[in-house]
């Protein structure tokens, strides 16, 4: 079955970026409403979505080898950001929230929040260029991800919280991740309480 394309994200706006700068503080309680499609299209847009001719992103990469694959977790289940088509494709249906709160030491901003975004690596893409250097360039492009992603949630009236506390191995065995991609990141994000 072809996977749903994402609404169309928007490429101008009018939330000035220094009013997102100056208001984005990390949010760990949430409001249960879910976060929309056109909200979930737009995030996904701003942390990876592509903006440019050759396939260039929204977020800085080093050398644009794009290690990054990006993940939506909501009550649903699990979808895998396809980033080329700007759409979802189904990973496992269910709430994995809780599964997931687990082995992140218990932190309840994942259960609270209505959508969770993982960034996983693929650090072979960044390092067969950059050999052990590159681990550090892909720390490096999450951060960009991460940020561009809670700037936008900032200026949809949403926020999040960038959370590395839990357990790789542990959270690619519950999301039954490929082999080759490296939970880095995890972002909850929602209507403020
Ligand atoms: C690399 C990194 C890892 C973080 N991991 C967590 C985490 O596991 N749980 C959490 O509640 N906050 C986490 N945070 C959020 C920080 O606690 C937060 O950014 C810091 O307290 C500053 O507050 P602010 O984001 O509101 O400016 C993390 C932030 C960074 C940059």
């Amino acid at each position: 079955m072809p996977s749903p394309l994402l609404p169309d994200p928007r490429t101008s706006g009018t939330h000035p970026l220094e009013d997102a700068i100056h208001a984005r503080r990390s949010v760990r309680e949430f409001q249960s409403e879910p976060v929309g499609e056109h909200d979930i299209s737009q995030l996904l847009w701003a942390a990876q979505g592509i903006t440019g001719d050759q396939g260039y992103r929204a977020a800085p990469s080093a050398g644009a080898f794009y290690p990054l694959e990006t993940y939506v977790i909501t009550e649903e289940g699990v979808r895998h950001y396809l980033v080329e088509a700007h759409a979802l494709e189904r990973v496992v249906e269910g709430d994995l929230r809780a599964a997931v709160r687990a082995v992140s030491f218990d932190q309840a901003c994942i259960t609270s929040a209505p959508v969770v975004f993982l960034f996983t690596a693929v650090y072979e893409r960044t390092c067969r260029e950059y050999g052990g250097r590159g681990r550090m360039y892909v720390h490096m492009d999450v951060g960009h991800a991460a940020q561009n992603l809670l700037l936008q949630a900032e200026a949809l009236g949403l926020a999040g919280v960038p959370v590395a506390a839990f357990d790789p191995a542990d959270l690619s065995r519950i999301l039954s991740l490929p082999e080759e991609e490296e939970p880095v990141y995890l972002v909850p994000i929602g209507k403020p309480a």
